[in-house]
This record gives structure tokens, C-alpha cells and sequence, in this order.
């Protein structure tokens, strides 16, 4: 799956976790920075992943700053994202097979690396349950 990613200066490090577990489980992965720890803004890089999504250039995005959830505010601008803020599993799973999330915001001040990774491998790896979650999901264009 191609996969983009993205985060700020809070969010590097771990970022760095998850491009390899990506990597590793064969994703292609295209990473939008940030590239070190120097201070930057972090909706700069949400709005970038957020336009691949949108435009079909990745299937999904991952976005990481300190707490996750500047990110996903800033995701959730975007009209066709739907982006959920994960610190666990549960909400991982749920996020996918309800909301059909497109878009997984973690914060790395946080979620530790080893939540982090088994989030990621939750995440992308339920589908969306569609039926009468499809009709909610649905509802949000006319908000
Ligand atoms: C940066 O210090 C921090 O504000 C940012 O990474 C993020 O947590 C914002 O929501």
C-alpha cells in the first residue's frame, strides 16, 4: 500500500519508528519530512500528506507531532480526510472498521514506539465495515 507520512520536530523521532516498520512490512512509503529536529510548523506537513490522500497519490496517511493533535485538527480541514487521533489499539481498530479513517495522527510525546508500531500494523490492516457505518461516513459531506 503507499502510504504517506508525515510530522514536526515532535514527532520525528518517532517517525523514524514507523517509516522502518513500514518498510519492513513492505508499504511504499513516501515520507514529506520533517528530516531532523529542528522546530518546524506542523501544518505545513499535514496539509501535504492530506493533499496525497485526497488526490489518490497515497491510499492512506500517517502524520505524527507531539501530541497528535494539531495534526489531526489540521487534518480534519481537509474535506475528504478523515482523520483519527490514536494512542491505543482499540481506537486504531474502530477508527477503521467505523469510520473509515484515512488519515492516523499519533503523538509522539505520547504513545510510546512499541504502542506506536502495533497501532500502525492495527490500523492498516482492518478494513472499513461499510453498511450503516457507510451511510454516517456519508453524512459528513453535508456538514
Ligand atoms: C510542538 O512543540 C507541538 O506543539 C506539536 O508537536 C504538537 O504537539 C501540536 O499539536
Amino acid at each position: 500500500m503507499k502510504v504517506a507520512i508525515g510530522s514536526d520536530h515532535g514527532g520525528f523521532s518517532l517517525k523514524v519508528v514507523v517509516v522502518a516498520l513500514l518498510q519492513k512490512l513492505g508499504h511504499d512509503v513516501d515520507d514529506v519530512g520533517c528530516f531532523d529536529g529542528e522546530s518546524v510548523d506542523y501544518p505545513q506537513f499535514a496539509d501535504n500528506v492530506c493533499g496525497k490522500v485526497s488526490r489518490g497519490d497515497a491510499e492512506k496517511g500517517i502524520l505524527i507531532c507531539g501530541t497528535g493533535i494539531g495534526m489531526s485538527m489540521a487534518a480534519n480541514k481537509h474535506g475528504s480526510i478523515r482523520a483519527a487521533l490514536c494512542s491505543e489499539q482499540y481506537t486504531a481498530r474502530m477508527s477503521r472498521e467505523h469510520n473509515d479513517a484515512n488519515i492516523l495522527c499519533m503523538g509522539e510525546r505520547v504513545t510510546g514506539a512499541g504502542v506506536a508500531e502495533e497501532i500502525v500494523r492495527t490500523w492498516l490492516g482492518t478494513p472499513f465495515a461499510g453498511g450503516r457505518h457507510q451511510r454516517r461516513v456519508e453524512l459528513f459531506s453535508s456538514l
